[in-house]
């Protein structure tokens, strides 16, 4: 498993690659993959539950989910688990209070968005000795004032605040730094002139690394495809005639077959029960 310390380190000599998981089974096949980090991202709250938006995600649900895929990876891989819209943003106390959680539950990073507005919560987490893992261009947590799921930093005056809001989150010891939905000339500089690695999910190319919602890159909603995601299978045609396969064997009796069921075994006198309930 990478640590925390060579997750710093990567910055500039491998590329970093980092994937949405949300339970244990899917967890599980993770384990044994190539990848360097395994994210609960909030993102649980659309892609599991079906809400609008991640702004309705508890913090109770990361707990289950983060423990859920911790008990899957069997601590081979470096997890780190988002904190939810209002877990963080009230106080301080909720702060290191919630990524405590979040580092009981098995994350060894959290991950909250944000720059200079969140930075004495994150400050106080980094105190309490947790990592932190910044968030910044397209924070979902802040739709409503940023204006839907759309690119970023496009005007000089946001391009000037992520640059503020990258550094003073380094400035306060944030190990590594997602940048969503950014135009690829400013994730590119940003990256060169940050010392903690960048990692990208629709920010381009030079990243030191790139994250995936893992239901995108499977293919798992047939409808729905984001520019920036790449597919790499079609899991909702699976699922889909999987089902449908399944639906015709019970229908035309070839499901369940002689290899699915179970036989008494041979000395049992079945005849004799049948005998004592048999209706004369
Ligand atoms: O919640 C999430 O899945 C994320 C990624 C998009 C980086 O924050």
């Amino acid at each position: 498993m990478k640590t925390v310390r060579e997750l710093v380190n990567s910055k500039s000599l491998t590329k970093i690659s980092m994937i949405t998981c949300y339970d244990y089974s899917t967890a599980k096949i993770i384990k044994d993959t190539d990848i360097d980090i395994v994210l609960v991202g909030d993102s649980l709250g659309m892609v599991i539950y079906g809400y609008p938006s991640t702004l309705q995600v508890e913090m109770e649900q990361m707990v289950f989910h983060t423990e859920a895929v911790y008990r899957g990876l069997e601590g081979q891989k470096l997890l780190v688990s988002d904190l939810p819209f209002l877990s963080y943003q009230a106080s301080t106390r909720d702060a290191v209070f919630n990524a405590g959680r979040l580092l009981k539950a098995g994350a060894n990073i959290v991950k909250l968005e944000g720059g200079r507005r969140v930075i004495d919560k994150v400050r106080a987490i980094v105190d309490a000795d947790i990592p932190v893992m910044g968030h910044l261009g397209l924070t979902p947590q802040s739709i409503n004032v940023t204006g839907g799921y759309k690119l970023q930093a496009v005007d000089e005056e946001s391009i000037e605040n992520l640059f503020e809001d990258a550094f003073a989150l380094q400035n306060e010891g944030v190990v590594a730094l997602v940048l969503e939905l950014v135009p690829e000339e400013v994730a590119k500089k940003l990256t060169e002139e940050l010392s903690i690695p960048t990692i990208g999910i629709g920010s381009g190319r030079f990243c030191d690394g790139q994250v995936l919602v893992i239901n995108d890159m499977l293919g798992w909603f047939k409808d729905f495809s984001p520019k920036h995601t790449k597919k790499y299978a079609n899991l909702s045609e699976v699922i889909f005639s999987s089902v449908n396969e399944y639906v015709s064997d019970v229908k035309n009796g070839t499901f369940p077959g002689e290899g699915n069921v179970f036989h008494l075994k041979k000395e049992v006198d079945f005849e004799k029960i049948i005998r004592k309930f048999k209706v004369s």
